[in-house]
């Protein structure tokens, strides 16, 4: 038996940080785009937007993240308890100016972060977000299987407002994608055992 399941980008992906100079067919990319629209979602609600950045307007995008990043390190902060992501978020941004093509993934159905939810409002979001993860993860399988390498991204959290008001949205900003040909080819980052991860009650 083997023990492993046989769909290989599963095991294969990996998180791209390097990107070649190279553009991304279009029809790869409508490939890429199709997977995530078949996810899963809770209810079925499908709350999920891709808006796809490349050339200029990824540019200008990316200024935007950069006038976002640029604020929080002066200390006027949305986010005040996670000042040590800095440093990792414009590491971030410099891999997305690298990337052909930036996917901003919004929650048609959520608001700012920044506005108060109740409890049934959060259930929500909790399952909208389960299910624009599930989107996510099978563009990234997909684009894996493709020949293409990606970089699913949250940082974009720091510049949360500057770049919904640079998108012109009221959805929620839920991360980005970066995708582009990988120009490395990185080793499998540890992951957790099965034992420390399961639980049996049977
Ligand atoms: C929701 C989410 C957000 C992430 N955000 C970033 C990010 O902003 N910048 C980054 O470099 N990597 C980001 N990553 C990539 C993770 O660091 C990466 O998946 C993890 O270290 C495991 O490595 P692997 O993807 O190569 O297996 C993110 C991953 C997820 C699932």
């Amino acid at each position: 038996m083997k023990d492993k399941i046989s769909f290989n980008p599963i095991y294969e992906r990996r998180s791209i940080r390097k990107f070649q100079q190279k553009d991304v067919p279009a029809e790869l990319l409508n490939k890429v785009l199709d997977a995530g629209r078949v996810a899963p979602s809770a209810k079925n609600r499908q709350p999920w937007k891709y808006i796809v950045f490349g050339n200029e307007p990824k540019k200008e995008l990316l200024k935007s993240m950069e006038d976002g990043l640029q604020r929080e390190e002066k200390g006027i902060t949305n986010l005040p308890k996670s000042q040590h992501g800095i440093a990792d978020a414009k590491n971030t941004l410099r891999i997305m100016r690298e990337a052909p093509i930036i996917i901003a993934v919004t929650n048609t159905n959520a608001k700012s972060p920044f506005l108060p939810i109740d409890n049934d409002e959060r259930i929500t979001e909790i399952c909208d977000s389960l299910s624009i993860g599930a989107s996510v993860e099978n563009m990234l399988l997909a684009a894996q299987e493709l020949g293409l390498g990606a970089l699913w991204i949250a940082n974009t959290c720091f510049a949360y407002r500057e770049l919904t008001a640079y998108i012109n949205t009221n959805e929620q900003l839920a991360c980005a994608i970066a995708i582009g040909y990988a120009n490395e080819n990185p080793n499998p980052r540890p992951r957790k055992s099965l034992d420390e991860i399961v639980e049996y009650r049977w």
